[in-house]
């Protein structure tokens, strides 16, 4: 028997729920219909994939074995815990909740209920990102910038929370130490958020990371630079490109009339598999769900992702 779905909230983001989930169906799961309180996005978003919208969340959960859901940050925790309460399982938008306490509530609540419960970070499965386990031994520094024009949405919450939590997951996946210090600053530009941020996390292996993320920047781009012992890694998120820098060296010669400056290194680029990383995140919880695969992160993780979110807010607004 297929998985019974249904998305919750089809605006920017769960609009590409709905998307994924369409080409799913029929093969792998059966999707039962979509729920949204603004009716003209309800009905323009049924209309387009020929999925049924339902006039409340109950109803839609009702009618369910899992959902996603997609409506604005705030109100994750209510529908996600009214979700597994209804015995769902349930994947929720980044981040998963506004703070930690409502995070390790729903984590308690899925884990009572031997339920599977997923945040979407959905640059887990970004290809490259995945490949950055293989090859990430002994960082020393880790440089992430997430930057782009003013996105006029998610203009409520800190672009620490819209932005910079994908590089804050990644970066603690990957780097696997627990974190001894976090430094940083912001500024509102746009907003009465955090529009631009910086934070410098430090880390018990002695990595250090800065992480910088603006929604004020007339450029887009998503970038990862890594260095270790013996290279330097660069990873762009938007194009799923993933190089690995090694045996660098310069070399200055100077005469009388001339300096000569010579710089050499081997460049490696790798080959990864670029496929739908929102697809892979939903075929992914598919399988958590029917125990074909254990889940890539443990909850455990997306809240300690919460709990570093949460304090690099806390050191910018100085509490
Ligand atoms: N993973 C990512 O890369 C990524 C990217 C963008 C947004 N997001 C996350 O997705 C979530 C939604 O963001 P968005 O940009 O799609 O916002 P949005 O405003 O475009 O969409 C939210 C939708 O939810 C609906 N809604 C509001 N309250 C509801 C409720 N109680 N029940 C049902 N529907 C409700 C709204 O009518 C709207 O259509 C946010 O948590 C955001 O952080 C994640």
């Amino acid at each position: 028997m297929k998985l019974k779905f249904g998305v919750i909230g089809t605006g920017h983001m769960g609009h590409y729920h709905v998307n994924v989930l369409s080409m799913l169906a029929p093969q792998l799961i059966e999707f039962i219909g979509i729920y949204d309180t603004d009716q003209k996005r309800a009905s323009e978003i049924s209309g387009t994939y020929k999925i049924k919208s339902f006039n409340n969340a109950e109803e839609l959960m009702a009618g369910c074995d899992a959902v996603s859901i997609a409506v604005p940050t705030v109100d994750h925790y209510n529908i996600g815990k009214k979700a597994l309460e209804s015995g769902l399982h349930v994947l929720i938008e980044k981040p998963i909740t506004i703070n930690v306490q409502q995070a390790e509530e729903l984590v308690a609540i899925a884990e009572k209920k031997k339920l599977v419960l997923q945040a979407g970070h959905v640059e887990r499965f970004n290809g490259a990102v995945q490949e950055l386990k293989n090859i990430v031994t002994n960082p020393v520094l880790w440089e992430a910038r997430r930057m782009g024009p003013n996105p006029k949405r998610s203009l409520d919450v800190s672009v620490v929370y819209d932005l910079m939590i994908h590089d804050i997951d990644i970066c603690l996946n990957v780097v696997n130490s627990p974190v001894v210090s976090v430094e940083a600053c912001g500024q509102k530009v746009i907003s009465a958020q955090e529009d631009v941020a910086s934070a410098l996390l430090y880390f018990k292996n002695g990595c250090i990371a800065t992480i910088t993320s603006s929604r004020v920047t007339q450029e887009k781009f998503r970038t990862l630079s890594i260095s270790q012992h013996d290279s330097y890694i660069h990873l762009d998120f938007t194009t799923q490109d993933l190089q690995i820098v090694r045996q660098g060296s310069s070399m200055t010669t100077t005469s009388a009339d001339n300096i000569k400056y010579r710089q050499e290194s081997v460049i490696e680029r790798l080959f990864v598999h670029k496929d739908n990383p929102l697809k892979c995140q939903f075929q992914h919880f598919i399988r958590t769900i029917l125990g074909e695969e254990p889940p890539h992160v443990l909850n455990s993780m997306d809240i300690e992702t919460m709990r570093i979110t949460g304090k690099i807010i806390e050191k910018i607004r100085g509490k």
